[in-house]
């Protein structure tokens, strides 16, 4: 095994305690069986619990050009294990929160309301909020930009152009330092959009396009979720959510489904296969549909991509089960059972034969994906390490960002420039899966070669692993189009909030898109839509 790079404050450690001590519980933690401390008698057996999807949002009003939401921030008191009472944060009571389905040309607007309590219940933060819409291309104070806050008690309303292709996207918690706790109590979900190219596709639908929102939790005794960021480097649960379940079981026919694969998970990477070895079709990534899809037998997901898959159970006899396991990554602590995390149980039940099929041209080849490196303007290079026990961009942390009054940028493109970013992780003891808002990339290579199968496709998060050189290739806005600052990050939520983040700059920063300042958040009652 590779031992992760010492920094600084870790050399502090070998100093004080001896090599060997501090090589201990890294190890001990990587063989470690579970780390909930609740008894495992309350632990569910993976693939007993029936599998569920995340309700649809209802419209709470509707004009002529957009569709508005109310999304009430609230703490509750769930159930995740069966029989044990949960404390979660959930965006209107549920973990995942309500799915938000939005079509092409409509626009919509959030209204976020935080009623979360002045205290997180058992880590005593504020939990402030900023809502984060994963996957549009919105304006900067609609961004959920992280000096963007809204305090308990606090709403906004975020606007979303919904002018980009159909894609899977997801809207999750983004307040500053707290984005890892948010996001785990709950503050997570994901938001579907559509356009006339996916809906002419003979692709499943309805009923068999289906929501895989992954996440990994660990309890305390009294039922609580766990927290333990191991020094910001992530937390890793024992317990594997699909929707809020763990390990669930699904019901399937003999036929194709669409699975939206998010991970969700906080530091969690995941190598997902069938356990009967059975290849399965990528047909759309971050970004939204492929042109053609990718047959692969297993696909790296970092936190935060998004991976549509589509896999046929027609061959499947009724009564068979078959599992999606999850080979794991180098780097995130396995347990006992984080190798599994759901079964699929084929039944002989009739279905619906209409769309059920891939075809070998999916759509129109993203913009992205038909830029050419010799179309960048600009090459940038970009350094994710850690530096003395901060995670760092360049050596730049978000701290360096707020200390700068929000005035530091990593790049300035115009809008409709194309630039080429290499990012290189040259650690042999993390990964980053790095995150560049705002724009749609083309993965160009990995390493000095293609890319994975899975990353043909338009993207917003790239994995880069240990010891990797990723480029990615990227246009701007366009001309007269959105312009302002937008965040780049690591999706590992611990190293985001400890401090590996930075911002771009598209064109000027204008009082008109000023992302904290524009549409701060209000107290009070919001206004009554009609
Ligand atoms: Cu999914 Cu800046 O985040
Ligand atoms: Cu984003
Ligand atoms: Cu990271």
């Amino acid at each position: 095994m590779e031992l992760p790079s010492l920094d600084r404050r870790d050399m502090l450690k070998v100093w004080l305690l001896g090599a060997a001590a501090v090589a201990l519980p890294f190890q001990a933690s990587l063989t470690a069986k579970s780390a909930s401390r609740i008894s495992s008698r309350k632990l569910p057996k993976p693939y007993t619990l029936p599998f569920a999807v995340p309700p649809v949002l209802p419209k709470a009003y509707e004009d002529a050009t957009t569709d508005y939401y109310v999304v009430r921030q609230q703490a509750f008191v769930g159930r995740i294990l069966p029989g044990v009472d949960t404390p979660l944060f959930g965006y209107n009571g549920t973990v995942p929160g309500p799915t938000i389905k939005a079509t092409h040309g409509r626009r919509t607007v959030v209204r976020q309301i935080n009623e979360l309590p002045d205290q997180h219940p058992s880590l005593g933060y504020v939990p402030w909020t900023s809502t984060h819409l994963h996957g549009m291309p919105s304006e900067p104070q609609y961004d959920g930009y992280a000096g963007d806050n809204s305090q308990p008690g606090q709403w906004k309303d975020y606007h979303y152009p919904n002018n980009c292709e159909a894609r899977t996207l997801w809207y999750h918690d983004h307040g500053v330092h707290h984005t890892a706790e948010n996001v785990y109590m709950g503050l997570a979900a994901q938001y579907h959009l559509t356009d006339a190219v996916e809906q002419a596709l003979p692709i499943p639908k309805g009923q068999y396009d289906v929501p895989l929102m992954l996440g990994d939790a660990s309890f305390a005794e009294s039922g609580a979720l766990l927290w333990d960021d191991h020094s910001h480097s992530g937390h890793y649960g024992d317990v594997i959510l699909v929707n809020g379940v763990p390990w669930p079981t699904m019901k399937v026919t003999q036929r194709k489904y669409r699975f939206r694969v998010l991970n969700a998970s906080v530091a969690r990477g995941y190598k997902l296969k069938l356990s009967n070895g059975q290849p399965f079709q990528v047909i759309a990534t971050d970004g939204g549909l492929m042109s053609a899809p990718q047959s692969v037998t297993q696909i790296t997901v970092g936190m935060a991509e998004r991976y549509e898959i589509v896999i046929d159970f027609a061959a499947i006899k009724p009564g068979q089960k078959i599992q999606l396991v999850n080979l794991g990554v180098k780097n995130a602590i396995d347990y006992d059972h984080t190798g599994k995390i759901m079964q699929f149980e084929v039944t002989a039940d009739p279905f619906d034969p209409d769309n059920n099929l891939v075809p070998a041209a999916l759509a129109p080849a993203h913009s992205a994906m038909l830029l050419t490196p010799a179309q960048a303007k600009v090459k940038r290079y970009m350094r994710v390490e850690r530096t003395n026990g901060l995670w760092t961009i360049n050596g730049q942390t978000w701290d360096d960002v707020e200390k700068g009054d929000f005035n530091p940028i990593f790049a300035n493109p115009q809008p409709g420039d194309v630039e080429m970013w290499e990012i290189e992780n040259k650690s042999g003891g993390w990964f980053h899966p790095v995150h560049i808002h705002f724009v749609d990339f083309q993965v160009v290579s990995r390493n000095g070669k293609p890319p994975r199968p899975e990353e043909k496709g338009p993207k917003d998060v790239v994995y880069v692993g240990e010891g990797e050189k990723v480029r990615v290739l990227m246009r701007f806005s366009k001309p007269g189009g959105y312009h302002g600052r937008y965040m780049i990050h690591c999706h590992n939520l611990s190293h985001e909030d400890h401090d590996m983040m930075t911002q771009f700059q598209i064109g000027a920063h204008d009082v008109d898109c000023d992302p904290v300042k524009t549409a701060p958040p209000k107290y009070g009652n919001p206004p009554v839509w009609s």
